[in-house]
């Protein structure tokens, strides 16, 4: 079985449809077999086939801002399996006993290709359940209470049957068990367990409508590189920041995964830099504007910071890349047909400490956002080499008194002759019986980015000149 699992970000349309058009664009060529909420099943092209495959999974993993985990697939169980061995009522023991040493004889067989040696070693393992969803019952009440717990021991004992010297596994604490509130080990814990090395692993079971993968944690993301460059750059405000992982989505949505040191990129509401930390971060040839000059002054602070952290020389001409300019004057600062992509989150209105009224909003969306956003569409335009994107955010205002009011980004668009891309192809992904996995019937060309009570949600859009 030639496929791997990728354990999502908490957005996971989102991260899904990062994935797949990364699949779709990069070298990383192939396509997403199977999903669930937490996980996505990757069958690669060729990638597989490299001697050194795992160089390259950790090379994908890199540029992707929305994958926490990579794992081999060693062994898959149908999901009738599963649901026999672990009822949520036990009835028929006979039927439990059956599919229960069915389960056994999967896990015997895939613990000699997930650990090249057992006889005479010293192994440690920690388990993961991936559920299709968390607040699945089926999750809290039976996997985490009884799935979990037979994995561990009953791979503890296979592992003694097989010659191991010693086998321990990871405990999670107790009173997440009993409550059914269970996360699996976090991406830096992967790190911290050297859980990357031949006799220490995390075995990932990840569930989708189908039945469960097993597989072994490859490669794992360091999200305290990413924080550390979020939270100690010397310039930062969490009001407007944008998250290093959603920077990381939009750059690929850019379509540049080739050639980075030569693809000149723009983001003309650059703030503090945010979004071109991390397209230097991934060897874009960056450049950044603001109307403020105090933010132009921040973001190049914030970029020699980064420098002197990485040990690299300092970037030439910064002062002609990051440039004071309201977006109005972006075509008279920067030459036509010049960026390869442009990456950025305007301006989305002010800061509402409460829910504003249906009326407040209307007029922020008529007198503010509209007109920005047709400025930024017209001079991206002009500068934008022909074929080169624009990967954009707009908001989406939550009201006290009449739901969601945002700018009709796509009409905009049309009116200026801006192709849509999508972010999601129907034909590219599996259909899904629960109706919240599954995608739209038709192309997605846009997602949103949402956390819980925000009064203002960022809507993801990308555009083709
Ligand atoms: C949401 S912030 C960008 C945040 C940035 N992506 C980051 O993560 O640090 C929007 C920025 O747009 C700038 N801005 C607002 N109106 C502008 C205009 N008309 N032209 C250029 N910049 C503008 C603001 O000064 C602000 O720094």
């Amino acid at each position: 079985m030639n496929y791997f699992i990728f354990v999502l970000g908490s957005n996971f349309k989102l991260s899904l449809g990062e994935l797949d058009y990364c699949l779709k664009n990069s070298r990383f060529k192939g396509r997403i077999a199977d999903y669930s909420a937490n996980v996505a099943i990757v069958e690669f092209e060729s990638l597989h086939q490299e001697k050194y495959y795992v160089n390259s999974l950790a090379d994908f993993q890199y540029i992707l801002g929305g994958v926490q985990k990579i794992a081999k697939v060693y062994n898959f169980i149908d999901i009738q399996t599963i649901q026999q061995a672990f009822p949520r009522k036990v009835g028929d023991f006979n039927r439990v006993k059956k599919a229960r040493k069915r389960i056994l004889s999967v896990l015997n067989s895939s613990l000699d290709d997930i650990f090249p040696n057992i006889q005479g070693q010293d192994l440690f393992y920690a388990v993961s359940i991936y559920p299709n969803f968390y607040d699945d019952e089926y999750y809290s009440q039976v996997l985490t209470k009884h799935f979990l717990p037979f994995l561990n021991k009953k791979i503890m004992s296979l592992l003694f049957e097989k010659g191991a010297k010693k086998a321990l596994y990871f405990k999670y604490p107790e009173k997440n068990i009993k409550s059914g509130n269970l996360n699996p080990i976090f991406p830096h814990h992967v790190i911290t367990y050297e859980l990357l090395t031949e006799n220490r692993a995390e075995l990932i079971f990840g569930f989708t409508e189908e039945g469960v993968y097993l597989g072994r944690t490859f490669t794992a993301d360091d999200p305290n590189f990413k924080k550390k460059i979020d939270e100690e750059r010397p310039h930062k405000d969490f009001k407007s920041s944008i998250s290093p992982k959603l920077s990381l989505i939009l750059l690929n949505f850019l379509n540049l995964f080739s050639d980075r040191q030569h693809k000149k990129i723009l983001d003309p509401f650059v703030g503090n830099g945010t979004i071109l930390l991390f397209a230097f971060l991934h060897d874009f040839e960056i450049y950044g504007a603001d109307a403020r000059a105090d933010r132009v002054k921040n973001t190049r602070e914030n970029l020699a910071w980064l420098i002197k952290e990485l040990d690299q020389p300092p970037l030439p001409n910064l002062e002609k890349k990051i440039i004071n300019s309201d977006i109005s004057q972006i075509s008279i600062q920067f030459p036509s047909n010049f960026f390869d992509g442009i990456c950025t989150e305007p301006f989305l209105g002010p800061f509402f400490k409460e829910k504003p009224y249906f009326m407040e909003a209307q007029e922020v969306i008529e007198t503010q956002i509209n007109p920005l956003f047709e400025l930024t569409f017209r001079e991206s335009l002009k500068v934008l080499k022909k074929g080169g994107k624009l990967c954009i955010t707009a908001p989406i205002i939550h009201t006290l008194d009449g739901g969601e009011v945002k700018p009709n980004i796509n009409a905009i668009a049309d009116r200026m002759n801006l192709k849509r891309v999508p972010l999601m192809e129907t034909n590219r992904i599996v259909n899904k019986s629960n109706d919240r996995l599954r995608f739209p019937l038709k192309d997605t060309y846009s997602m949103i980015d949402a956390k819980k009570d925000q009064i203002v949600n960022r809507k993801i859009y990308v555009f083709e000149k």
